[in-house]
């Protein structure tokens, strides 16, 4: 059975995150999508909160587990006896971050490797980063992010 890792900030999920687990779900046996807990980040939303919304918009899934993380992602995937990381790649502008982070992995833990997804090009633009720019200053992203993350950051209202 092979078992992929999908870890990120997801802060929030966008289209492009929901587009890349839903791939990964057609090719591995079962997913874990992993919120990863950064303190050094400031986030919008609580890793909590960023659980419950992926479960809410991957729950059509039955092979995606939602769960979360702090500390070293490799030992998560040891846990969870996972076989592969599966990241999205937007551009080349990813690469040399991807790269670098993968190959780290795999030298901490060298059971397990690191997979990419090309982003849809519809969503290769999009970064949580932007989204959460462009809401706190009033701009429109209901065609970014699914609909119950819309709905959250208009809940949050005109925060950075
Ligand atoms: O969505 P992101 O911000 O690109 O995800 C980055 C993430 C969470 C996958 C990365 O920061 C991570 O793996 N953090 C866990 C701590 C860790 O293992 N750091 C060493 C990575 S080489």
């Amino acid at each position: 059975m092979a078992i992929a890792l999908c870890p990120g900030s997801f802060d929030p999920p966008t289209n492009g995150h929901i587009d890349v687990v839903e791939r990964a779900s057609r090719h591995f046996d079962r997913v874990i999508v992993s919120v990863v807990a950064n303190p050094a980040k400031k986030s919008l939303f609580d890793v909590q909160e960023r659980v419950v919304l992926l479960k809410e918009l991957l729950g059509h899934l039955p092979n995606v587990e939602v769960t979360s993380h702090s500390g070293l992602l490799v030992e998560l995937a040891r846990e969870r006896g996972a076989d592969v990381i599966v990241k999205g790649l937007r551009a080349l502008s990813d690469v040399e971050y991807e790269l670098q982070m993968a190959q780290m992995n795999t030298n901490l833990f060298e059971e397990v490797d690191t997979m990419f997804i090309i982003t849809n090009p519809k969503w290769s633009f999009i970064s949580s980063s932007l989204v959460k720019e462009v809401a706190a200053l009033g701009g429109d992203v209901s065609r970014f992010v699914p609909k119950a993350v819309n709905e959250a950051l208009v809940g949050r209202g005109k925060v950075g």
